[in-house]
């Protein structure tokens, strides 16, 4: 058989960029696929047999056309990583209902299409996995990111939903839920939860780094997607693995 083939969303930079390169080494040809075309563009060239693809993860139809698009280029489909996310920093009282749904537009609803329109594929390819980025922030209450922690949330239901509605079909469903991992996500976020929180400017790093380590890297993350669809854990599916340098162990 040739090939396995990948798509990871959101991955012209950041932790979706590490997880095009960890599937390259593992021997995937990737499909690099991002609401930013040019960036995609140029980060496809960083990869052996990658192409790019652009997508907006809200828009059902786009996300139905890089399935097929990747079906026409490739012949099959045997991953799909929805990984395409965003960050806003503000309170619940200063969230209305167009900042929430600017969220979970694209971290909830784009997991949910992704996947939606990637399993049928998949399970024509005789089967495959998914792994979507979640977040601790899904497992515990993160003042200031009410909309990105909830849909983080659903997305680990949905994981486990959708495990057991496709373990029949062949198709293994995961999720990472990685701790603050330094990408522009955190750094554009940090000024902001400094000034609600009333802190030093570089003081929300200093309290990340004290209570996880370090900051995690896109490749801790990159890894351990690499671990969760390899084809040899053919028992894995429904979990939510936490990748956080120990941040929700901990009560201090
Ligand atoms: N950085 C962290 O600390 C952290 C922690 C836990 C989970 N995550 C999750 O990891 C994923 C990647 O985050 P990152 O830190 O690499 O962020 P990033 O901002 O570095 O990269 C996100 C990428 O997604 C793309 N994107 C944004 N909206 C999109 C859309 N509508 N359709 C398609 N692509 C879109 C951006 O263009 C960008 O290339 C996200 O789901 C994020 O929530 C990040």
């Amino acid at each position: 058989m040739s090939s396995p083939v990948a798509i990871v969303t959101g991955s012209a930079k950041g932790i979706g960029l590490s997880i095009a390169h960890e599937l390259s080494v593992r021997g995937y040809r990737v499909v690099i696929s991002d609401i930013d075309a040019a960036a995609a563009e140029i980060s496809a060239k960083e990869l052996d047999d990658a192409i790019a693809i652009p997508c907006d993860v809200r828009d059902e139809d786009q996300v139905k056309a890089l399935v097929a698009d990747t079906v026409a280029h490739h012949g099959h489909l045997d991953l799909m990583v929805p990984n395409a996310g965003i960050g806003v920093v503000a309170p619940i009282l200063e969230t209305d209902l167009a900042a929430w749904r600017q969220v979970t537009s694209v971290n909830l609803d784009g997991v949910f299409l992704s996947l939606r329109w990637a399993a049928p594929a998949i399970i024509a390819s005789g089967g495959g996995s998914i792994v979507s980025i979640a977040s601790v922030s899904g497992t515990t209450g993160t003042p200031l990111i009410a909309s990105y922690a909830a849909a983080k949330a659903a997305v680990i239901n949905l994981t486990k939903t959708a495990a057991m509605e496709l373990r029949p079909h062949g198709v293994r469903v995961n999720a990472v839920l990685p701790g603050f991992i330094g990408t522009d996500l955190v750094t554009e976020a940090a000024p902001e939860f400094e000034r609600y929180l009333g802190m030093e400017a570089g003081a929300f790093g200093q309290v990340i780094e004290t209570k996880q380590g370090r900051f995690g890297s896109p490749d801790d993350v990159a890894r351990v997607v690499g671990f969760l669809s390899d084809p040899a854990q053919t028992w894995m599916t429904g979990t939510a693995l936490t990748l956080d340098g120990g941040l929700t162990s901990s009560l201090i």
